[in-house]
């Protein structure tokens, strides 16, 4: 069977491209990452693209319309089905997300809707919750908005700073994001106004608590 084609969009690192190129490096995968784009030139995914021989483009038009009308034109002609932004740090272009509506992803290092935009992490320490996370979601126009596909749920641990929660946070990502790319892929994914209805999917019954029950004894009870 045709492999959904996918364009990833990215603007640093990477590593969420990786997870999926390496997902896609099953054949099984019912998806294939078929072009790349950058908006800047020294993002170090771009590597990654060209390891993979994945064609891929530096489209740096800092005007948000032109950089719309160049990706969209990679975009179709590389044939893409579904657009997966990962780490793309752009705001973009109202038609673009228009165009896109209901085929275009985004992952972000929170449980949304707490702590959308930039720092997430930073943000999820300042506000002092026990677990944060990731979402992959459909793209709407207000940023980190839109119909939720899947999330995962990490703990803050004591003593945590930004980049450890991040980390965390990441390696998670890895996961969430070529899961949820598969269920688009495999047709299960239904709009439902706000919401996502996943046929065949299965929720976790356990709940979480942090802290555990399990707790470590006191010094003393000074504290
Ligand atoms: C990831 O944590 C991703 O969730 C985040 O940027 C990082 C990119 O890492 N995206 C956002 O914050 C979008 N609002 P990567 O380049 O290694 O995939």
């Amino acid at each position: 069977m045709a492999r959904l084609r996918v364009g990833v969009l990215i603007s640093g690192r990477g590593s969420n491209l990786q997870a999926l190129i390496d997902a896609a490096a099953d054949p099984a995968y019912p998806a294939e990452i078929v072009t790349v784009i950058s908006n800047r030139a020294d993002a170090q995914g771009l590597a990654h693209a060209a390891a993979a021989d994945i064609p891929h483009h530096v489209v740096a038009e800092t005007d948000r319309a032109a950089f719309a009308a160049a990706a969209d034109k990679v975009l179709k002609s590389a044939g893409v089905e579904l657009v997966a932004l990962a780490g793309f740090m752009r705001l973009l272009d109202i038609g673009f997300v228009e165009a896109w509506t209901n085929r275009m992803v985004n992952i972000h290092p929170s449980l949304l809707p707490s702590f959308p935009g930039l720092h997430p992490q930073r943000q999820a320490l300042a506000a002092g919750v026990k677990f944060s996370g990731c979402t992959v979601h459909f793209v709407r126009v207000e940023v980190d908005t839109g119909p939720i596909i899947a999330q995962a749920v990490v703990p803050v641990k004591a003593g945590d700073d930004e980049d450890r929660l991040a980390a965390r946070i990441l390696t998670t990502e890895h996961r969430l994001y070529p899961l949820a790319v598969r269920l688009f892929a495999e047709g299960r994914l239904r709009i439902e106004g706000d919401r996502v209805a996943i046929a065949g999917a299965i929720a976790p019954d356990i709940a979480v608590l942090n802290p555990t029950e399990v707790l470590t004894g006191l010094a003393s009870r000074g504290h």
